[in-house]
């Protein structure tokens, strides 16, 4: 067997005896600050990456390194505290590692969230976006020869997020009063923050907003045919101008992050519940 496929069915097996006879219909990755999301996650079954046979462990900030299991928004789902970065120093296929576990487990649909740079000149910080479709300019996790139990060598990308959700997570947020906008998440290796032209230049190409995450684990769930659900926090706005008193940083995405991890929270839960 492809050792990739081992990697993706030994730890899968590990997870599905810890788990015991519960049944995740709902995977959820949460993005930098966003990990207390899983505070709303009732009766949680913990279980740590590094306990998981051939998984990476996440070294970001802001990330925990544990699977969650349990009960949102009357669904059994489970989210990852804490995802793998590229940057990170780790290929591809560990990166979307745990994508294809919980796949194997049995996920029906994809929630992620990360944490974002506003591009876009509306975009303010603590703004959520919920992902409408993506550019991509990290490596494509499906090059190299194809996981065939996994989905097609040429994967469509036509809707890469799924409108009804997409549709449905509109209407809660304005049941709710929440401000979303809707815009294109623009996918880079970092873990440079960009230079005032390459912020200039993601909006030229359509990018709303920019960060070092998410779209391999799309492509991947994509590839397997799982539906998406995606939100960006705004944790901070492009400058262009070389200004002298701004600085971008780790800590401060992650305070920004965690003050509209609220939010975010209820949108997903009460789309969860609409599943
Ligand atoms: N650029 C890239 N990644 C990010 C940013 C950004 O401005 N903010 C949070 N993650």
């Amino acid at each position: 067997m492809d050792p990739r496929a081992e990697r993706i069915y030994a730890a899968a097996d590990f997870l599905k005896q810890r788990i015991g006879g519960l049944e995740p219909e709902v995977g959820i990755v949460l993005g930098s600050g966003l990990g207390k999301l899983a505070d709303s996650i009732m009766n949680p079954l913990v279980i740590p990456y590094k306990s998981i046979p051939g998984f990476p462990v996440s070294t970001a900030i802001g990330h925990k390194g544990n699977f969650i299991i349990g009960e949102l928004g009357g669904k059994c789902v489970i989210a990852m505290q804490g995802r793998i970065h590229f940057y990170e120093g780790y290929p591809m296929d560990m990166v979307t590692l745990p994508i294809r576990i919980m796949k194997v487990i049995g996920i029906k649909y994809l929630f992620v969230s990360n944490a974002a740079g506003g591009v876009n000149y509306e975009y303010k910080v603590g703004d959520l976006m919920i992902i409408k479709d993506h550019i991509n300019q990290l490596p494509n996790p499906l090059i190299g020869p194809n996981l065939d139990d996994f989905g097609p060598r040429f994967p469509d990308m036509t809707r890469p997020y799924d409108l009804k959700m997409i549709a449905r997570a509109e209407e809660i947020a304005a049941e709710l009063g929440i401000k979303v906008h809707k815009g294109v998440y623009y996918g880079g290796t970092g873990p440079t923050y960009e230079t005032p032209s390459e912020y200039k230049y993601i909006r030229i190409i359509g990018g709303d907003a920019t960060g070092m995450s998410t779209v391999p684990e799309v492509i991947v769930a994509r590839h397997s045919g799982i539906p998406v659900f995606g939100m960006s926090v705004i944790t901070n706005e492009a400058h262009d101008d070389y200004a002298e008193d701004f600085e971008n940083n780790g800590h401060d995405v992650v305070v920004a992050a965690d003050a509209a991890a609220d939010r975010m929270c209820s949108i997903f839960k009460k789309l969860i519940e609409s599943l």
